[in-house]
């Protein structure tokens, strides 16, 4: 007998605004019906209530979990199934000196132990909502590392609403039917990332464009500020990728339209922006507005794709636009059509598309998005459901759609989405952000956990907003942001409506400058970058990466947060980083751009690691410039007097590298006597190597020495005695 049946409804009620103890839910063991391998080191549970064959369709995983055989002798990591009226759990115990990371995107620190956070994406403008401990995504999952340096990581394959709570065990517990859990044992983190990314997918390669810098405020407008916009980033001769077109270029907020007065020719202002280096990035929300004079809205009507509400009517709620229709991105129809809105867009030259509010965020609503009992009607795997449980794979279906459309839309070009809701797996369709973050010192440090722990969740493709959304940026803030921000993967400013300008040069010329190199620094580094996203797009590892990385079995790393590894080759030590744990070896700092990292107050040392060469090109403006001419190895040497680094080139966008129009690299160096000679180790794809001049720069404890030579040929440089 349950404590609260002895109790009446009154005395409940009491005890429930009290949050005494004895109201805690009452959970009752559920027996295991299948435990079962997947494969070597993979492992399948369900609980009794939940057999084979009943399963849900995964959003998560590729390929439907098929069970095998009985799991081996001494499998280590079981979860005990249980339930309570309104729950169904799942617990897993973790021995003691297990670090917990992961769980998407979640703010706090790196290390997640004693957390917990809800899974149910949440439009949280300056998280600060339930403290922030829900934002925009959701991954049910979990990376353990073991005290020895081995890991295991928990996946629990449920979209429904979930609490995720690591207090000295790993706990899911669902607002949803039983759920499988499927575990991951590896001897390392990287091996279980791999395997995460095996199961769920890969990052698609991106285009080398969207790996530089972007500039974005809500909203540059008309388009002649946007021209203007990229005429101050040549004349000031700041590198820029891609400018983004926030949602006041459509007209009265209506998707797939631009406003006729403010934005009256997108084809000419995307041609102005292509012959000066730029793409441009174009928002589409998912709220439609309920305007019959509208062709999204009556064309998504006569085809029947809305969301449904109460009494089987489309669900309506308000937006930027107003009163909004929701398309049911569950449906195969629903998703076909909306993908094909994207053709006309897209032939406006459109480079790529950001897909925000689709949590899906409504206006003056309860909870602040659509009620759980809305309607999807599902087709194909997906069953008809509530919203309450596919209210966290609404953003991913719908990026996934946008996706399909815009490689339907541009077949030879490599698809740029960006999603601000997603769910476990959603790297295959989109790279993300944080959300609405402040300017503040407090948000800037933790967008370095944020980065971090999005990417042991699978999504490598994620940065903040630099310098922070809402608020006003101080100069040495906004500096020390773009200094560190620099680093991330995704690397976008952004500002809010009512902010002070947040361009580079906003904060005046100290500021300015530091962006400047910055960015140079960036710049130079993007042919490693873009090595690492491809080395991303196989193997599913992060491309920034937690200094734990370096050597998972040293605990004194295991909680560094504010230091940060991009690939296994370069330390990012931010200024304001006191008595940080660094890795183990010599990790000899570098200047790039003339920069001096431990004398200046903004830049972040970076460091390389012995034993690695990292491949530099030329500081451009815009990947629009070829940058591998010449191309830079810089060189440190590890104990033996060894180096080896990898440079991944291709076209930069288009399909050519499936099919082998591509160079990887390996180069090693290698130190005899007094004598290093860099060679090519050896090469893979078919591209030609260009003809090109190489300099080598040898980084040694006591400065630089520097040879060239041509690439392909072996280069020599003598060490002073
Ligand atoms: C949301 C987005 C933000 C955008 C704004 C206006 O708040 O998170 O990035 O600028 O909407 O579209």
């Amino acid at each position: 007998m349950k404590i609260s049946n002895l109790l009446p409804r009154s005395a409940l009620a009491l005890l429930a605004i009290l949050a005494v103890p004895l109201c805690a839910e009452t959970f009752a063991p559920r027996a295991t019906g299948t435990a079962a391998t997947l494969g070597d080191g993979l492992a399948f549970f369900l609980p009794a209530d939940l057999p084979p064959a009943r399963v849900p369709h995964s959003f998560a995983l590729l390929e439907p979990a098929r069970p095998g055989g009985a799991l081996p002798a001494g499998w280590r990591v079981t979860p005990q199934f249980s339930f309570s009226e309104n729950r169904t759990r799942a617990t897993i115990a973790i021995e003691t000196g297990t670090s917990l990371y992961g769980t998407g995107e979640v703010t706090g620190p790196l290390q997640r132990n004693g957390r917990t956070v809800t899974l149910w994406n949440t439009d949280n403008f300056r998280y600060e909502k339930n403290a922030g401990l829900r934002l925009y995504q959701s991954h049910p999952w979990v990376l353990a590392v073991r005290a020895d340096g081995s890991a295991f990581g928990v996946l629990a394959d449920t979209t429904w609403g979930t609490e995720l709570s690591l207090n000295g065990s790993i706990e899911f517990s669902s607002d949803g039917p039983s759920f499988p859990i499927l575990v991951i044992d590896r001897d390392s983190p990287q091996a279980v990332l791999g395997e995460l990314a095996r199961l769920t997918g890969h990052m698609p390669l991106p285009p080398l464009w969207a790996l530089g810098y972007q500039q974005c405020r809500w909203s540059y407008q008309p388009a002649a500020r946007v021209r203007e916009i990229a005429d101050s980033f040549r004349a000031r001769q700041i590198p820029c990728d891609v400018l983004w077109m926030d949602i006041d270029y459509m007209d009265g907020f209506r998707v797939f339209t631009f406003s006729p007065k403010e934005f009256p020719d997108p084809r000419g202002l995307n041609a102005y922006l292509h012959e000066h280096g730029f793409k441009s990035v174009w928002m589409i929300d998912p709220g439609v507005k309920a305007d019959p004079a509208d062709a999204t809205y009556t064309s998504g009507t006569a085809a029947d794709v809305w969301v449904h509400g109460a009494f089987d009517a489309p669900y309506a709620g308000d937006v930027w636009p107003g009163e909004c229709r929701f398309p049911d991105f569950t449906r195969p129809e629903t998703r076909a059509w909306w993908a094909g809105l994207y053709k006309n867009f897209m032939a406006a030259g459109v480079d790529g598309v950001w897909n925000d509010m689709n949590e899906p965020a409504v206006f003056n609503v309860p909870g602040g998005t659509m009620p759980p009992h809305n309607w999807h009607r599902g087709g194909g795997d997906i069953a008809p459901g509530t919203h309450a449980r596919y209210h966290n794979v609404y953003g991913m279906l719908m990026a996934c759609a946008s996706r399909e459309g815009i490689m339907a839309a541009n077949p030879g070009k490599r698809p740029f989405v960006l999603t601000r809701a997603n769910f476990l797996g959603g790297q295959r369709y989109a790279a993300t952000w944080t959300g609405d973050n402040m300017s503040t010192w407090e948000h800037f440090r933790m967008a370095i956990p944020m980065t971090l722990n999005l990417g042991l969740s699978g999504q490598p493709f994620n940065g903040p907003d630099l310098g922070g959304f809402t608020g006003t940026a101080e100069p040495e803030l906004w500096g020390n942001w773009v200094a560190v921000g620099a680093f991330f993967p995704f690397c976008r400013a952004h500002a809010e409506k009512s902010t002070p300008p947040k361009e580079p040069w906003a904060f005046g010329p100290e500021v300015e400058a530091v962006a400047r190199t910055a960015l140079q620094r960036r710049y130079r580094l993007l042919p490693y970058y873009y090595t690492l996203f491809e080395e991303s797009s196989r193997t599913g590892q992060p491309v920034m990466r937690p200094v734990f990385f370096a050597d998972p079995k040293d605990p004194a790393l295991r909680a560094e947060d504010r230091v940060f590894l991009v690939g296994d080759d370069l330390l990012v030590v931010p200024k304001w980083a006191a008595q940080p744990a660094l890795p183990h070896g010599n990790w000899r700092t570098v200047s790039l751009v003339g920069e001096n990292s431990t004398k200046d107050k903004y830049h972040p040392d970076l460091r390389i690691r012995e034993g690695a060469i990292v491949p530099l090109g030329r500081v451009i403006q815009s990947t629009a410039e070829t940058s591998l001419d010449p191309l830079t190895l810089l060189v440190s040497l590890d104990g033996q007097g060894r180096a080896a680094g990898r440079l991944y080139e291709d076209a930069g966008d288009g399909y050519g590298y499936q099919k082998g129009d591509f160079l990887l690299t390996t180069y090693r160096a290698v130190r005899e006597g007094r004598t290093v000679t860099v060679t090519v180790d050896h090469t893979e794809g078919f591209r030609p190597r260009p003809s090109r001049p190489v300099v080598v720069q040898l980084v040694t404890d006591s400065g630089t020495i520097e040879a060239t030579g041509r690439d392909g040929q072996p280069v020599t440089l003598t060490l002073t005695p």
